[in-house]
């Protein structure tokens, strides 16, 4: 039996420089795909995978974030008041219990293993979920739960993989796994941003993770990498150097990299087409506007 995982981690301290100038002021992650914060998405597929504990690694200028998940008196009076029962339950569902969600600060920006390490006091001696907000996946059984099931037969570590073009791999850590159509691949390497035509695979990790306390602890012990970053990929390729005991895990969904300008726009065409209320006028409008770019061609 292993131990059931509990505990997530969201790192969510980087500087969203891609989204210039929206997050000067306003976090990536509480920017809206369709009518939610892309925070929320994450939030609902750790609570889909049983878990109870939320730590958010965050930075200075963060304050929405933590905001957004607090009651909000007033707002829940004034829908109560005017009778408006739906939209109360929906913003009564983002309120967090007292204690369900802890902050830890990143100080400098020194890379996502780094961001990571930075809740180890929380984590302690326990495996652990890290959910990367900026992949939304959309899938009909969460991403996260689909890994727990598959983890609660390994042990070990698991990180979601995803096939990418051979000239994207260089952008992703990749990893190094034996040709197979299986879903769960057991790891021999991981490297980080490869380059081009160095690739072990074309299989990509994207933002999902279930680590071990000894990958933690690697955090702790490793120098800084490709970019002058503390990189979680290094920590991951020394566990599987020493145990052997990670496994990518080819999900079942489509993964949006809502961390790309291009990515989000998919990701909100995608969604709004997916909402009952929305999808078919979006639809219409969609092949109305393709419809006159062709015929101004
Ligand atoms: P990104 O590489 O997308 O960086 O980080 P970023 O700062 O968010 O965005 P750009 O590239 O400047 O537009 C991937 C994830 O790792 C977190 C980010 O918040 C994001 O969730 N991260 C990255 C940290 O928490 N700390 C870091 O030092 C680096």
């Amino acid at each position: 039996m292993q131990r059931k995982v509990t505990k997530a981690v969201f790192p969510v301290a980087g500087m969203g420089t891609r989204f210039l100038p929206a997050t000067k002021s306003v976090p990536k992650e509480i920017m809206t795909l369709v009518d939610r914060p892309l925070i929320q998405y994450a939030i609902d597929e750790a609570r889909a995978a049983g878990i109870t504990e939320f730590i958010f690694v965050t930075s200075r200028g963060k304050g929405a974030l933590e905001d957004y998940f607090d009651r909000a008196p007033d707002l829940e009076a004034t829908l109560k008041a005017k009778g408006k029962t739906e939209l109360l339950e929906l913003v009564q569902a983002t309120n967090m219990d007292s204690g369900a969600i802890a902050y830890v600060r990143q100080n400098q920006a020194l890379g996502l293993g780094h961001a990571v390490w930075c809740a180890r006091h929380l984590i302690g001696d326990e495996p652990f979920a890290v959910l990367l907000p900026d992949d939304v996946i959309a899938a009909d059984k969460p991403c996260l739960a689909q890994m727990v099931d598959a983890y609660a037969e390994t042990g070990g570590n698991m990180i979601a993989a995803m096939e990418v073009a051979p000239e994207m791999a260089s952008s992703y850590g990749i990893m190094d796994v034996p040709p197979s159509i299986g879903r769960v691949l057991p790891m021999q390497g991981m490297v980080e941003k490869p380059a081009p035509g160095t690739q072990p695979s074309n299989l990509a990790a994207i933002g999902r993770y279930i680590l071990s306390p000894d990958v933690m602890r690697h955090l702790g012990d490793i120098k800084p990498g490709v970019g002058g970053e503390i990189q979680l990929t290094d920590a991951i390729a020394r566990e599987i150097a020493e145990k052997r005991n990670v496994y990518g895990y080819r999900f079942d969904g489509h993964r949006y990299d809502c961390g790309s300008k291009a990515g989000f726009l998919q990701a909100t065409v995608a969604f709004g087409l997916a909402r009952a209320e929305l999808g078919p006028e979006l639809e219409r409008f969609l092949s109305d506007m393709m419809a006159q770019r062709q015929a101004a061609e």
